[in-house]
């Protein structure tokens, strides 16, 4: 059994369907086969524009999907409608631009304390969990705490983009300093943006990270090897790297 868990994000799936606007790929198949092959939860995020993910897949994954359900989303009114009706395992809350390619920046919870903690309270009351997704950063994680989230995902997508060994070591720092500060106030960590097959191992040695989420790159494999073996290679790295994670 493996500890650090990984959260295959569909959302790509969806992007290829939407391509042509049709039913094929459909995003349920591909969260049931990432099941199969060994993932902990799924995750898709039903943007207001909708660009990938659908209402209709929502509900269906909701139906379908035996592990966990984390539903990302914006804190618009409608969307937060949706989650309260669909009831996600949990709900990963993200910033959302129209214009954005894909989630950029973490949220700014302590920006936003009075309606964050507000959509917060109304999840946790209906006994969906509650994950923010921020940068690493100090006065964030003591803002998602106040807000009263269990979960923090550190957005990773800095320490991807880095280019050069010092500056990838300079955002991998923060994230392990972040990861060490949350959970010693109390708050549980998932990590991800960005991580594919050459950068995630040293974001699993990181102790006090639960989960990963990764999208991209794992259905970008996929088209090369199929899903289930590029999500058992990407099980594979977190296996062998974890072991420093404890
Ligand atoms: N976590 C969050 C909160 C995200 O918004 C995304 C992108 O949808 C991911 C993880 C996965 O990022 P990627 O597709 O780059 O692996």
């Amino acid at each position: 059994m493996h500890i650090l868990k990984l959260g295959v994000n569909v959302d790509h799936v969806a992007t290829l369907r939407q391509a042509r606007r049709g039913m094929f790929p459909d995003p349920v198949d591909a969260a049931a086969i990432c099941e199969l092959a060994g993932c902990d939860s799924i995750v898709c995020h039903l943007r207001e524009d909708r660009r990938h993910i659908q209402d209709r897949d929502l509900y269906v994954l909701r139906k379908t999907i035996k592990t966990k359900l984390n539903m990302e989303m914006a804190l618009s009114e409608e969307i937060v409608g949706i989650a309260l009706d669909v009831k996600p395992d949990q709900v990963t809350l993200v910033p959302e631009k129209r214009e954005e390619l894909t989630t950029e920046g973490g949220l700014d919870v302590s920006g936003n304390m009075d309606r964050i903690k507000d959509n917060v309270g109304k999840f946790i009351k209906a006994g969906i969990g509650v994950s923010l997704f921020i940068e690493p950063d100090e006065k964030q994680i003591e803002a998602s705490k106040e807000a009263g989230a269990e979960y923090i995902e550190l957005h990773t997508g800095r320490y991807a983009d880095a280019v050069g060994e010092k500056d990838r070591y300079k955002e991998l720092n923060k994230i392990y300093k972040a990861t060490k500060y949350a959970v010693s106030i109390g708050l549980r960590v998932n990590a991800g943006h960005g991580l594919n097959y050459k950068n995630a191992h040293p974001i699993c040695k990181i102790k006090g990270i639960e989960e990963l989420n990764i999208g991209y790159s794992i259905i970008g494999m996929a088209v090369f090897k199929g899903l289930e073996a590029a999500v058992r290679e990407m099980l594979w790295i977190m296996k062998i790297y974890e072991k420093e994670n404890h």
